[in-house]
């Protein structure tokens, strides 16, 4: 018999990483595919409410427990008016979207998507066109969404039958502004003067308001690293936080290099991290600049369908990954890589949320259904808040083909407000061995387990569909338990784990 692999935690009651942001745990919807056009809004589907929202997407999105969603792009904002969509909608004009070759049809825009978020319960982060706009469609948009009244912009809001303002708080200075394929791309210095005027306009009209500026569009750019350097180089007073963005897939079928993918995006957190400190540094400035991980995801399964949808429909199903279960695992690994540095990445976005690289996926007029990738996400949100420990790990390790020395064990662990509840997540990476864990309680007494949920599934190919959905869901019969101030537990091979504990003895 092979014995099992061994992957030890230490939880020390003073070793903390920090309090993590809610909004580590956001999503993004963009005007692409059948995100908004059967995803969300479908008026005609049998639950949609009298705003055309659909009440089982809305219930699915409630249960993610999202708090902030980014809107309304992506690459989409880079060449869109906002004017198209506000306003009566049977005015609002059909315009070719180039940057996914489609006819944006403008039902809806951003008072539509204000009401939507208030329903699911979420904030909306909102993003301006940088790319063939500039610092006035900036102001104009931020004078109709957060001035209260009595000017030319908050007036025609209230005329649209919005009395108060949205008081939108977190804004994007435009999207992926380095990238070839953007519209309007610009060169780093090019962005970092649009993006400071266009912050100074902004703050003018709301002081409030918490600024991103882009980052690179990825860390495998050939302009990395000197675009964020340049761009905060000019901008780095007006600014709140970077961007980052990444997607990984497993186009060659080489599921131990896949999962090690989250190592590449530890990386590139430190690394964008050093950047920030560097300018700082380099401008002797009191102030911090944090991070923004507003795009992330597995992307890669859609990519041929894709290539095959004829340009200028509307609502094409485009970028429709199907997950599977080792993607799910992927991206619990990259969920632990945004809790490691919680101390600097303060907002997540999971990209996307609805049949867009999305946890959740609908048939037009039919069914709604939870992705693998929902339940690492939902795990994440509902119980990874409060303050990330810092753990001392110790696990087997392997080498991949672009990773040496991976952990098969990939842990975190988050401590609730109140103190009473530690929540561990762990990705057992070895696809052929159950993984013996040990996690010693250093500080903390009285705790015991109440729930050991398990992620899991004999096929790493398996997925959810509108006919199957639920081959890959959760099962909460995990063997955690506290034994002498240490939990114990197998975690199964190629497994996400969420082990619960709470304080019971005083
Ligand atoms: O999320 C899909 C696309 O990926 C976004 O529109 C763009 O910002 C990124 O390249």
């Amino acid at each position: 018999m092979v014995k099992p692999r061994s992957g030890t935690m230490i939880l020390e009651h003073d070793y903390r990483i920090g309090a993590i942001d809610d909004r580590l745990y956001g999503s993004f919807i963009e005007h692409l595919g059948r995100a908004i056009y059967g995803g969300i809004y479908e008026p005609g589907h049998p639950t949609a409410d009298e705003n055309g929202f659909r009440e089982d997407v809305a219930d699915l999105v409630r249960e993610l427990k999202v708090p902030v969603v980014r809107y309304p792009g992506g690459n989409f904002v880079s060449g869109y008016n906002w004017e198209d969509g506000i306003g009566p909608k049977e005015q609002r004009p059909r315009r070719l979207e180039l940057a996914w070759r489609t006819i944006e049809t403008n039902e809806v825009g951003v008072n539509e998507f204000a009401d939507w978020a208030k329903k699911v319960g979420t904030e909306v982060m909102m993003a301006i066109n940088l790319g063939s706009r500039g610092i006035d469609a900036a102001r104009n948009i931020i004078e109709y969404c957060n001035h209260p009244g009595g000017t030319y912009w908050s007036d025609l809001r209230r005329s649209h039958g919005y009395e108060k303002p949205h008081n939108f708080k977190l804004w994007c200075l435009g999207n992926e502004m380095d990238g070839p394929w953007q519209i309007g791309a610009k060169t780093a210095y090019e962005y970092g003067r649009i993006a400071t005027e266009a912050a100074k306009v902004m703050r003018q009209v709301d002081p409030s308001i918490e600024l991103v500026a882009c980052g690179s569009s990825g860390s495998g750019m050939p302009t990395f690293a000197d675009w964020e350097a340049t761009i905060l180089d000019l901008a780095y007073d007006y600014v709140d936080y970077v961007s980052l963005h990444t997607y990984y897939g497993n186009r060659d079928n080489d599921t131990p290099n896949f999962l090690a993918r989250s190592l590449d995006m530890d990386e590139f957190i430190h690394s964008v991290i050093a950047i920030c400190d560097y300018v700082k540094a380099k401008k002797r400035s009191k102030k911090t600049i944090n991070l923004s991980f507003d795009e992330w995801n597995v992307w890669f399964h859609s990519n041929d369908a894709d290539r095959q949808i004829e340009p200028w429909s509307v609502a094409p199903p485009q970028l429709e990954d199907v997950y599977t279960m080792e993607d799910a695992l992927l991206v619990g690994s990259m969920l632990m890589s945004l809790m490691r540095r919680a101390d600097r990445v303060k907002i997540g976005c999971l990209a996307q949320l609805v049949n867009v690289i999305a946890p959740i996926m609908t048939e037009n007029g039919g069914a709604a259904w939870r992705q693998t990738i929902f339940y690492p996400f939902m795990h994440a949100s509902i119980y990874g808040r409060g303050t990330a420990l810092l753990p001392i790990i110790k696990s087997d390790k392997y080498d991949s083909n672009d990773f040496t020395d991976v952990p098969y064990l990939d842990a975190m662990a988050v401590l609730s407000e109140s103190e009473e509840e530690i929540t561990i997540f762990a990705v057992n990476r070895d696809l052929e061995q159950a993984m013996d864990f040990e996690c010693e309680l250093r500080g903390f007494t009285g705790f015991a387990v109440q729930e050991h949920i398990v992620l899991e599934h004999e096929d790493l190919k398996a997925v959810n569909t509108a006919a199957n959905p639920d081959n890959v869901t959760p099962h909460n019969k995990g063997n955690a338990a506290v034994e002498d101030g240490k939990v114990k537990a197998v975690l199964g091979k190629a497994s996400w784990n969420v082990i619960r504990l709470a304080k019971v003895n005083r």
